[in-house]
């Protein structure tokens, strides 16, 4: 037995190459949104996109991340916005359990994206109020969460030094024995 390949190759580059991330792919990477685990499957996800093609939206979605985030995510073939849905649907009451939910299904986008040889690279770091008025939200009601940039990584051989930086902090990681504790009594 071995640890699922998807988990192990599934990193957040910051770096990009042209290759474009085709149509059925970006699909894909929804449809496993889509089929994550989520409290009384309320299911409370949103995602909106731009695909680089699109230059005017793609920059909009670019001119709403901040710090260094827009210098490498504008390389990005895809940029996306993931919204949650802070009231459920079950009871009109706030849902404690939205933005863990909310990643859960970009986790599973995730994987697919390493499954498919692509990576995504999610980010706290963009302008959520300037993104609810921009995606003209209802904030009583939704919230956006992260942005998140989608494409072929570079490879580490032609990528910056940023970049394998990135690279050996995703090789960081906690051991199990200091955060799995098994109770026996
Ligand atoms: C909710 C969330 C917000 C993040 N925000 C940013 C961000 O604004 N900028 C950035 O460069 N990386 C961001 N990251 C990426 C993390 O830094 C990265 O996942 C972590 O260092 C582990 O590296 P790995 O994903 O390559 O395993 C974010 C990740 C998550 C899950």
């Amino acid at each position: 037995m071995q640890l699922n390949k998807a988990i192990q190759n599934r990193w957040s580059p910051r770096g990009f190459s042209k290759t474009p991330v085709s149509d059925e792919m970006i699909k894909l990477l929804f449809e496993a949104a889509r089929w994550a685990p989520s409290s009384r499957n309320e299911q409370p996800w949103t995602y909106f996109f731009a695909q680089r093609e699109n230059s005017k939206i793609f920059d909009e979605f670019v001119g709403l991340l901040t710090g260094n985030n827009p210098l490498w995510a504008k390389d990005a073939q895809v940029l996306i916005i993931s919204v949650m849905s802070k009231i459920s649907s079950y009871n009109n009451q706030p849902n404690g359990k939205a933005l863990h939910d909310m990643g859960a299904a970009s986790v599973s986008m995730a994987v697919q994206a390493a499954e498919m040889g692509i990576q995504i690279h999610q980010m706290g770091g963009f302008d959520k109020q300037k993104a609810s008025e921009y995606l003209q939200l209802d904030t009583q009601r939704f919230e956006p969460v992260t942005m998140i940039a989608v494409g072929y990584p570079i490879e580490e051989k032609l990528g910056s030094e940023d970049q394998k930086n990135r690279k050996a902090q995703h090789q960081t990681r906690k051991e199990l024995s200091e955060f799995v504790f098994q109770k026996t009594d």
